[in-house]
């Protein structure tokens, strides 16, 4: 395995020996460690792998992608820095976006300079808060086995992949490998998506939640959007940061729960113009927000489609969507 530091992507050799299918508005997406991935992501993957060192006070939001990152990302923020930014008129989430805040360690460790983002990633302000979409078993060992804790979020699979084709479509509109729908839902049905196989992805985390509860939390989209408040104790709780009465009697929660809410965050100028990670436009990043929007993209075939395969993946294992049933 390659592990050249400073490498912009992946050696063509190693590519060469792995399996490569079309992508969703990238040429190519290649398996690597049992998931697919863009080239231009796999050399960043390996030096986060292989250089990362998780302290046991990090916390890390997983999730797959499309499901609801970027608001968990500033919910986490929001609860964990609660004590520093207790004014809701200067708070960061007013003037930053969460990803920016929030940084994602499968990209950040692209490109060179990798001691300088080391060093950067250690003086952090703790609890430091980083994003992945890595499958858990791709995750470093350091972030396995210090205690650090990961809050992961999914979202149904039919409202995950209408939005994830929208936006493969938006952030590149003029991409010669866009995908039609049909075509975009029978590779996601295959499982090539970027991170997936979905159920892959989603199933590694919600066994490692039952395994080890005070490891890992699972959360779906659809019921932190049905109870915000309830969900939003729930992950305080499991970070060892709850709230007080007094917190909650003087309007706290329900203070980040709007400060975090779609309308509030997809209105912001910070998160209306600009570009976050690999130059994406931030106002791809909030759409509509709402469960159910599928129905307005599928056509009866396609629910059964993709009703089949999440059936016959998630049978057995205690996993289930209600819009999927
Ligand atoms: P839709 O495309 O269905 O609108 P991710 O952050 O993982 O990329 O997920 C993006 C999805 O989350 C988009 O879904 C987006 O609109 C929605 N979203 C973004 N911010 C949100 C928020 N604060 N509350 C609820 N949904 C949000």
């Amino acid at each position: 395995m390659a592990s050249t530091e400073g490498m912009q992507a992946y050696e063509e050799d190693n590519l060469l020996s792995l399996p490569k299918q079309k992508g969703w508005a990238v040429q190519h997406l290649y398996l690597f460690q049992h998931f697919w991935c863009p080239s231009t992501h796999i050399q960043g993957v390996i030096n986060f792998q292989k250089h990362f060192q998780a302290k046991d006070s990090d916390v890390i939001v997983a999730s797959f992608p499309k499901s609801g990152t970027t608001w968990l990302k500033a919910l986490t923020f929001a609860i964990l820095n609660r004590q520093r930014f207790s004014s809701s008129h200067n708070h960061p989430l007013l003037t930053s976006n969460s990803h920016e805040l929030v940084p994602s360690l499968d990209f950040i460790f692209h490109g060179d300079n990798i001691h300088d983002k080391l060093s950067h990633l250690s003086n952090m302000t703790e609890p430091r808060v980083f994003g992945t979409h890595l499958p858990f078993p791709s995750l470093p060992k350091s972030i396995k086995e210090s205690s650090c804790k990961i809050v992961y979020i999914c979202r149904n699979p039919f409202d995950t992949f209408v939005s994830f084709w929208i936006f493969a479509n938006k952030i590149n509109p003029h991409s010669l490998h866009q995908l039609t729908m049909e075509e975009a839902l029978e590779n996601f049905c295959k499982g090539i998506v970027g991170f997936g196989p979905i159920w892959d992805n989603m199933l590694g985390y919600w066994k490692e939640s039952i395994a080890t509860p005070n490891k890992v939390l699972f959360l779906k989209y659809e019921e932190l959007k049905e109870e915000a408040n309830f969900y939003l104790k729930r992950v305080a709780e499991f970070l060892d940061c709850p709230f007080t009465e007094e917190e909650e009697s003087n309007g706290v929660t329900e203070n980040i729960i709007k400060l975090c809410s779609f309308e509030i965050m997809k209105n912001l100028e910070v998160n209306k113009s600009g570009t976050f990670s690999r130059n994406m436009e931030k106002k791809y990043l909030f759409r509509k927000g709402e469960i159910g929007d599928w129905v307005n993209y599928f056509s009866p075939a396609m629910k059964e489609k993709l009703s089949k395969i999440i059936e016959e993946k998630l049978s057995g294992s205690g996993l289930s969507f209600e819009t999927c049933l």
